[in-house]
Order: structure tokens, then C-alpha cells, then sequence
């Protein structure tokens, strides 16, 4: 029997690369060409091929227009990334698409980036490196470079799923107290003692530390605006690994210029790879660029969590484990 044409859009580990075309017709993207972010250009490779899978991936745009242009034979959509907002949902589920993601698998590598992001901010760890780095450091001082201390201080933790309980767990070894914000109150067992917030006013009014993790789309849209920034602490520290559209990139300039945030660390942002040009300004934060689940072992353990689902769908003809629509 003829092997199903998958459509691969970005450039993916060599062993996921060999395994989807040891199981499938695989149409691979191995200069990672960047027409993955035209949904057009993806239903047009899709057609062309015949496709009965797309192997997609945060930042690709496979949104309403594209799914609806996508040829009849495409039945499974497998992102290679927990975030699904990038893929329309609605589109696909009108069209009978299955969509799948990747959860679980990157939860350490992504609040191992906060936690690094955390650390760096308060610690003015970037601003370090860069003094060293211009050869402009003339030895230890008493106050130079003086950061903030996370020890016996509040984290406000938005999002409270698999990334954000990872992320209190290893914040609790640095002696912080946890605080989190979700839509509902957990279960003790998942809550190890953080404490539950049921409004944002009070949640950020305690968050010494914020760290956020919220899906993208309209709803988390712009969530941490200037009114929002404001119930902060003065001299909170803020840090983002989620999506960068949840936060209002003026607003969050404006406080680390301003002193009411003393540092943030972004991972992630609206538009990217587009950032706001206020921050490159700016000593006080620390930008990287969306490394989240970047590891060698996270990589190879998404990919082969995609291609399961791909799998489960496309050759075995049975639900896959991580059906999002
Ligand atoms: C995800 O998986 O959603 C990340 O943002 C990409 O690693």
C-alpha cells in the first residue's frame, strides 16, 4: 500500500526527519525556507502533493483561509509545539481536520527557560554579561550591578498547568513562596501549597515575582496591560515563556522604564520574530528568542510525540493520544 504524502513544513531533527520518511511519503522542508508562515503557500504544497498529514509547528500560519484552501485529502494536522493558537481550531474541526499537539514533553526544558529568565532578571545577569563582554568591567564592587534576591519572596504564577507547577516546584528550592492564577482552584495534590488567587487584583498585588503561561489567541490577548501592571508591587519582576501576545509590550516598557518593574525576561513575543524596539533600549530586560523547549532531548521527544499522533491517525486509523480539535 502507497505511504500517506505528509507535508513537513519546518526543517526537524535528523530522527524525526528519518522516521517520517521511513513511515510516510514525507515532503521535508530541509533548508527550513521560511514559506511555512504563508498559509496560502501551505495549502498550495499540501495540494500539490496530495497530502494526508501536515507536520507543522509554532509560527507557521495555518489560519482559517489556509485550512479552508487545504485539498480534501489532508485529514491531520500535527503541530510540533504544545501552542496551538497559530493553527484555526474552528476551521479545521468545519473541515473534519484532526489537530494534534505536543504536551507534556517540554514541560521541564520551558520552566527550566523561566526559571533561567527569573534568575537572570533579578540577578541582572544579562547586563553582567554584556559589561563583561564590551570589555568595560574594572573589577568587583561593593554596589555594583546589585540585583534582587528571590529568596522569601512571592512568585505569582499565571497559569497553573503542567509548565507553571514545574516552574513552582523548582522556585520552591529557592526558598520562594508560590501564588498562582487559573481559571479554577486545583486539587491539593496538584496545589503543593501554592496559593490560589480568585481575582487578578489580588494575584498581582501579591506578585513580588510574576511569571506568566498563557495560551495565545483574542481571549489572553494584551492581558498584562498598564492597568494590570500597576497592581504589581513596585519593583516586581516579570517574566514571560508563554506567548508573547499576552502581554502589551508599551505598557511593560513603560514600567521597566519608569522603575514600577525592576526587570522582566521575555522568551516570547507578539509578532515575533518582530520585538518591540522599545526594549533593545532598555539594560533591565533580558530577551531571548523563544527558546523554550530548545534542548536536543526535547526536540527529538516532540517530534516523536507528533508523529505518534500522525501515526495513530493516518496509519492505524485510531484516536491519537493529544487531539486538540
Ligand atoms: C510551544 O511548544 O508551543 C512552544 O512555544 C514552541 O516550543
Amino acid at each position: 500500500m502507497a505511504k500517506p504524502a505528509l507535508l513537513v513544513t519546518r526543517k526537524l531533527p535528523p530522527a524525526i526527519e528519518a522516521r517520517a520518511a521511513r513511515d510516510y511519503d514525507a515532503h521535508l522542508n530541509p533548508e527550513d525556507a521560511p514559506w511555512y508562515a504563508d498559509g496560502a503557500e501551505i495549502a498550495r504544497r499540501a495540494a500539490a502533493i496530495g497530502a494526508a498529514g501536515i507536520l507543522c509547528a509554532a509560527g507557521d500560519r495555518l489560519d482559517a483561509a489556509c485550512i479552508r484552501a487545504l485539498p480534501p485529502s489532508v485529514k491531520a494536522i500535527a503541530t510540533f509545539s504544545v501552542g496551538f493558537d497559530h493553527i484555526d481550531l474552528a476551521a479545521a474541526r468545519a473541515r473534519g481536520i484532526v489537530v494534534t499537539n505536543t504536551p507534556e514533553v517540554l514541560t521541564e526544558a520551558t520552566a527550566q527557560i523561566a526559571l533561567t529568565l527569573l534568575l537572570m532578571a533579578c540577578r541582572r545577569a544579562g547586563e553582567g554579561e554584556r559589561l563583561v563582554r564590551a570589555r568595560r568591567w574594572t573589577g568587583w564592587a561593593p554596589t555594583q550591578l546589585l540585583g534582587l534576591t528571590p529568596e522569601g519572596k512571592r512568585l505569582g504564577i499565571l497559569g497553573f498547568g503542567r509548565i507553571g507547577r514545574t516552574l513552582a516546584r523548582m522556585a520552591r528550592g529557592l526558598g520562594m513562596e508560590i501564588h498562582y492564577r487559573d481559571l479554577q482552584r486545583l486539587p491539593p495534590e496538584l496545589e503543593q501549597g501554592a496559593i490560589w488567587h480568585e481575582s487578578d487584583e489580588s494575584f498581582l498585588r501579591a506578585s513580588q515575582f510574576l511569571s506568566m503561561h498563557m495560551p495565545g489567541g483574542e481571549a489572553t490577548r494584551k492581558w498584562l496591560n498598564a492597568e494590570r501592571i500597576a497592581l504589581l508591587p513596585r519593583g516586581a519582576v516579570v517574566v514571560n515563556t508563554g506567548r508573547g501576545g499576552s502581554v502589551d509590550d508599551e505598557a511593560l516598557i513603560a514600567a521597566l522604564r519608569s522603575g514600577h518593574v525592576f526587570a522582566a525576561g521575555l522568551d516570547v513575543y507578539d509578532g515575533e520574530p518582530r520585538i518591540h524596539e522599545g526594549y533593545f533600549g532598555l539594560e533591565n530586560v533580558v530577551l531571548l528568542p523563544h527558546l523554550g523547549s530548545a534542548t536536543v532531548e526535547t526536540r527529538d521527544a516532540m517530534g516523536h510525540r507528533a508523529l505518534d499522533n500522525l501515526d495513530a491517525i493516518l496509519l492505524r486509523g485510531e484516536p491519537p493520544r493529544d487531539r486538540v480539535a
